[in-house]
Parts: C-alpha cells; sequence; structure tokens
C-alpha cells in the first residue's frame, strides 16, 4: 500500500521540473513541508509490522532524498538565473555621467602668461605676506612719512602704530621686492605676483582689492635701457610682434627716474576706440630705476649695484585683451563668466 504510493510519487518527482520559484515553492510545500507527504507517509509507516519496516525503511529516506535533492537542484537553478537577471537591469554599455572641467580663471591664465614671458628672460617668482608692516609696505621704500598713499583713503590699516609702526593689507607687492633685498645681495631677478588692498568704493572701474605682477632686476650697471629692452620684449610677447611702446614720465617714490609706460591699443591698435579714450594708447604700467634710497634701506650698496622694477594690474591686462568691462566680474565667481575663458590665452 505505502510502497505503491511511493512509487507514484517517486515517478511524479521525477518528472517535475520548473524554473518559476513560486511553482518550486508549491513543490516543496506539498513534498517536504511540515503537513506534506513525506511527513504523511512517515506517520504511516509507524503503524506497518515490523518485518515490513525493514525494507520499507530504507525505500522511504531514498524517497525522502530524492524529493530533497529535487527541490535543491532546482532552487539553485533557479537562484543562479535570478542573479544574472539582477546584474541585467544596468546596462554596461551606456555612457557614464560626465565630470565638468574645472576652468582656470581669467585673471590666473593672464598670470601664468606673464610669468612665462619673463621666465624666458630668467626671472623667477618670488612671494610675500599680504598682511604687511609700515617699513616693508612704505617706509623702506622711500615714502615720505606724510605722503598720500599712507592715508587712511588708500590704505586698510590692521593695527597703528606699535613696535614695527603700523600694520596694514599691502597695497602693493613692492613690499615683496623689499624683503628679497633684505633677505640676500644681488643679483635679483625675480617677478612678484600677488593680490593687493586699496581702500576704494567698489564700482564697475575700481575694487578694494587687485592683482598685481611686480618686477625687480638689480646687478651692476643695470640701465635704463635695460628697462626699456626688457618691457619691450614682454609688451612684444603678450600682445604680438609690432606693438608699440612709449614711456611717460611719472613719479614713485621708491623709483627715480619713474616712467608709465603705454602701449598702442591691442583692441583698435591705434586707431581710437572707447578702451583708449580715442588716443590710441593704453597705460599698462608704471616702472623706473630703483632710487639708491631704497637699495641702501635694504642693505645693498648703491655704489655698486643698480637695478630696474616695474609694476602692473594683471585686471589691467585682462581687460585689454578681453575687454571686461565691470572689475567686480573677476570676484563674483559667476561661472557663465568665468567658462567663457576655457580656452583663452592671452
Ligand atoms: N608699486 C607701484 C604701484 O603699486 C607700481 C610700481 C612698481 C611702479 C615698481 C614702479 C616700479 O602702483
Amino acid at each position: 500500500m505505502l510502497q505503491d504510493q511511493i512509487t507514484q510519487y517517486t515517478e511524479e518527482i521525477n518528472a517535475f521540473s520548473t524554473s518559476n520559484a513560486a511553482e518550486l515553492e508549491q513543490f516543496r510545500i506539498r513534498f517536504l513541508g511540515t503537513k506534506g507527504i513525506i511527513k504523511d507517509i512517515f506517520d504511516e509507516f509507524k503503524a506497518v509490522s515490523p518485518e515490513e519496516k525493514r525494507t520499507l525503511g530504507k525505500v522511504l529516506n531514498q524517497f525522502k532524498q530524492l524529493a530533497e535533492a529535487k527541490y535543491q537542484t532546482l532552487n539553485d537553478t533557479i537562484s543562479a538565473s535570478q542573479d544574472t537577471a539582477d546584474s541585467n537591469q544596468f546596462d554596461l554599455t551606456l555612457p557614464g555621467e560626465g565630470f565638468e572641467l574645472g576652468t582656470r580663471h581669467p585673471l590666473a591664465i593672464v598670470r601664468r602668461e606673464i610669468i612665462e614671458i619673463f621666465n624666458k628672460l630668467g626671472f623667477s617668482v618670488a612671494e610675500g605676506p599680504e598682511i604687511e608692516d609700515d617699513w616693508h609696505n612704505f617706509s623702506a621704500l622711500n615714502f615720505p612719512e606724510e605722503h598720500p598713499a599712507r592715508d587712511m583713503q588708500d590704505t586698510f590699516f590692521i593695527k597703528k602704530g606699535g613696535e614695527k609702526g603700523d600694520i596694514a593689507l599691502r597695497t602693493h607687492t613692492s613690499s615683496v621686492q623689499v624683503r628679497m633685498m633684505e633677505a640676500g645681495q644681488p643679483p635679483f631677478r625675480a617677478l612678484m605676483p600677488g593680490r593687493v588692498y586699496r581702500n576704494e568704493a567698489i564700482s564697475a572701474r575700481a575694487h578694494c582689492f587687485f592683482h598685481q605682477v611686480e618686477g625687480l632686476y638689480v646687478d651692476e650697471k643695470v640701465s635704463f635701457a635695460d628697462l626699456k629692452q626688457t618691457l619691450f620684449y614682454f609688451v612684444q610677447e603678450l600682445y604680438g610682434e609690432g606693438t608699440k611702446v612709449r614711456f611717460r614720465p611719472s613719479y614713485f617714490p621708491f623709483t627715480e627716474p619713474s616712467a608709465e609706460m603705454d602701449i598702442s591699443c591691442s583692441i583698435c591698435k591705434g586707431a581710437g576706440c572707447q578702451m583708449c579714450k580715442g588716443s590710441g594708447w593704453v597705460e599698462i604700467l608704471g616702472c623706473g630705476m630703483v632710487d639708491p634710497n631704497v637699495l641702501e634701506n635694504c642693505g645693498i650698496d648703491s655704489k655698486k649695484y643698480s637695478g630696474f622694477a616695474f609694476g602692473m594690474g594683471i585686471e589691467r591686462i585682462a581687460n585689454l585683451k578681453f575687454e571686461i568691462k565691470d572689475l567686480r566680474l573677476f570676484s563674483e565667481n559667476d561661472v557663465r563668466f568665468l567658462k567663457q575663458y576655457q580656452s583663452a590665452t592671452i
């Protein structure tokens, strides 16, 4: 009786196959569940005679193993195919999300370009602190006590008086020239790029900070001719060959003689436009021969050595290239503005 049932169920199990998890679960409940067929058969088995038990016991165990093995195999196949189905949900051939590339700030582009040109002439780069004492920003540079640049109008003072005198935000990077000369002996040939501060109302044409590149060359027998040739070369490299230059006499406390240098307007090529106010010329930098007093203040023998210095505003140079009408754009960090200079060279 029991033997017949087992034979019948064995056939059923052997014939069973599915790739469906729900169907397999049905199979498990039907045969292997706590109220399933195998449980029933084992219950019935308890009632058979001891002689029968001997043969039937073995058959029964084989039958149970068969059901379990069937379930195990089908379950393995189904979960394996489930894993591949899950990973197939991602289309690995789709292009990924791109990273947005950052761009260089227009002022950084111009600063790099200026530095590269002077590098070719053997100028290195020197940096110094933005918070300066009176000595490095003014006194060593030959500013008289009552010079208007020391006035509150122009300088952001942090601390008045004290052992080292006033402490202020540097108004130019000439302070780095002083630090360099104090620290060593000529020859010096270096550029001083950096941010400087002046107490001005913020408008399209003025800001309370801007960026400079100053330069210093001190050695034996440095002349005004060297100054002119160096700056002439710089301008040809920066704005292209054929750019004209002119020097106008000027005044700075730390240079004597002093000059301002104009170039033929890079925008209208000298014909006259809004940028050059119709004159065909634009001023780009101040320069001069380092005043002997400054050399002496820094511990350099002014009878043996002479030198020239120059200073320019990076914003001004960038304006002449990119025709940016409002200085404030440089510091507002509007990416729509900044992105325009992605591939710019001056
Ligand atoms: N330090 C001057 C300024 O900030 C620029 C300058 C530097 C002029 C060197 C002459 C020589 O205006």
